[in-house]
């Protein structure tokens, strides 16, 4: 009984706040501070459509270059729907998440057999291409279209949270909904892209995760239920830490001269066709990893451990060990069925191959840079 009674009473702060009282005030304060970003110069819906993918996985600041980057050489829809999936997959190298790119080119192609290669102007039609969620429709359809849609993310959640003392659990996908429909009737006519980046913006910039909101800066400041009440560190509600599985590997890194051999992962699963350094699954010994190399008709000459290193992902959690391995001549290793390893030139993977970031401390001990800084 208790537990219901609770979510009931939870429920009803958010809704009693008067949240169109916040449109006016956050829309004037976002025209003066806005920052200058490469995707507010703009409208062009593709512009902000890949925008928002790349910033739902990393700062603002990582986003820019590689904005601009993915733009230069996919400049449009019909540039992104042809565009090979090796290369597309290194254009994305280092932001993770890979099915997302790869649901914008499937998107794309959507978009080019069904609406002549442009981003149809209807939330609804916007939300049911691949891989755009309700965030994503609301933030192409308002930006671009001005079409009245809110886009809830986790940092509006946050600000509003706050503003309105709502203990919600904001990872819960029913409390986003919630969100978004008390939020859909009061989206200001022809600036509700303007809103919605105003939100944006001060979630980023004053109502921060981490570390002291700048509450003096705020245009809610008077408004603000947890300002008033000193609360702020109680929201968002804090929810139980996510538990991650972890996996031990041991990372080969099996060179000869100048080349590294590297394999293409298998096709489902996490970091799907993307490249990596073989590997075994587990802590393995010197002597277990040289006899791994001669069993593959190699001959190590050399063998360095390198220093441990980790990865985390949402879900799992990678700790790894590596090993440095040279051989006479990479050219000798035996493939088996379904193998296929690809003897490659450093300079090579470089400019060619997408290599997930979870290799990244393993790739620099060959001095081999990945992502952006390994592509420019
Ligand atoms: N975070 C998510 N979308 C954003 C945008 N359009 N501008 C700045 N930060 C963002």
């Amino acid at each position: 009984m208790r537990p219901q009674l609770f979510y009931v009473i939870i429920a009803v702060m958010l809704e009693d706040y008067k949240l169109e009282k916040l449109v006016t005030p956050a829309i004037a304060w976002y025209e003066e501070h806005k920052r200058d970003l490469p995707w507010r110069k703009d409208k062009n819906p593709y512009h902000i459509w890949v925008s928002e993918i790349m910033l739902q996985q990393t700062r603002v600041e990582a986003v820019k270059g590689y904005y601009e980057r993915f733009l230069h050489r996919l400049p449009t829809i019909k540039a992104l729907a042809e565009c090979p999936e090796d290369e597309l997959l290194k254009l994305w190298e280092g932001l993770g998440y890979y099915n997302r790119v790869r649901n914008m080119q499937k998107a794309a192609k959507i978009i080019m057999e069904e609406y002549e290669g442009s981003m149809p102007k209807d939330y609804d039609l916007i939300l049911s291409l691949p891989g755009i969620g309700a965030y994503t429709a609301g933030a192409i359809s308002s930006i671009a279209y001005d079409i009245p849609s809110p886009a809830v993310d986790g940092n509006v959640l946050r600000i509003l949270c706050r503003v309105t003392e709502d203990d919600s659990d904001i990872k819960k996908e029913a409390v986003k909904k919630k969100v978004t429909n008390l939020l859909f009737p009061i989206m200001p006519e022809d600036v509700s892209g303007t809103f919605n980046q105003a939100l944006m913006e001060i979630g980023a910039t004053v109502c921060v995760p981490n570390g002291e909101p700048l509450c003096k800066k705020c245009p809610w400041e008077k408004m603000c239920g947890a300002y008033h009440h000193k609360t702020i560190d109680q929201y968002p509600k804090k929810s139980k830490p996510l538990q991650r599985k972890i996996e031990e590997k041991t990372i080969l890194l099996i060179m000869d001269g100048n080349r590294i051999l590297i394999e293409k992962r298998p096709n489902k699963g996490l970091l799907a066709g993307l490249y990596q350094f073989p590997n075994m699954e587990g802590y393995e010994s010197r002597e277990t990893v040289v006899s791994f190399a001669r069993k593959k008709g190699l001959d190590p000459l050399y063998v360095e451990e390198l220093p441990d290193a980790k990865h985390i992902f949402s879900h799992i959690e990678w700790k790894m060990k590596g090993y440095l391995i040279k051989v006479s001549d990479l050219s000798l290793y035996e493939v088996e069925k379904n193998e296929a390893p690809v003897l490659i030139e450093k300079e090579k993977i470089q400019s060619e191959y997408a290599i997930p970031a979870a290799f990244e401390k393993y790739a620099s001990y060959v001095n081999l840079s990945l992502g952006k800084k390994g592509f420019m």
